[in-house]
């Protein structure tokens, strides 16, 4: 966990139809309890259920919101 976020700068940030972003070192735990330490500068971690590379985004967010469009 980043102990100390620079002002400005959130190690946590939603983004709206898509992804958390984890900027900096996190323990992300996943529906089973399995744990994944982040290995990135920024980690986007899914949201929307759909990624197959689950707790990480896979962009597949993108493809559900197209189609809730349509
Ligand atoms: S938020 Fe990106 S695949 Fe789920």
């Amino acid at each position: 966990m980043n102990e100390n976020p620079e002002p400005g700068h959130p190690d946590v940030i939603f983004c709206p139809g898509g992804p958390m972003l984890l900027r900096g070192d996190h323990l992300v735990q996943d529906e089973a309890g399995n744990e994944h330490r982040t290995t990135r500068p920024v980690s986007a971690v899914c949201r929307c259920g759909g990624s197959k590379i689950k707790p990480w985004c896979d962009g597949t967010h993108k493809a559900m919101h197209k189609r809730s469009r349509d």
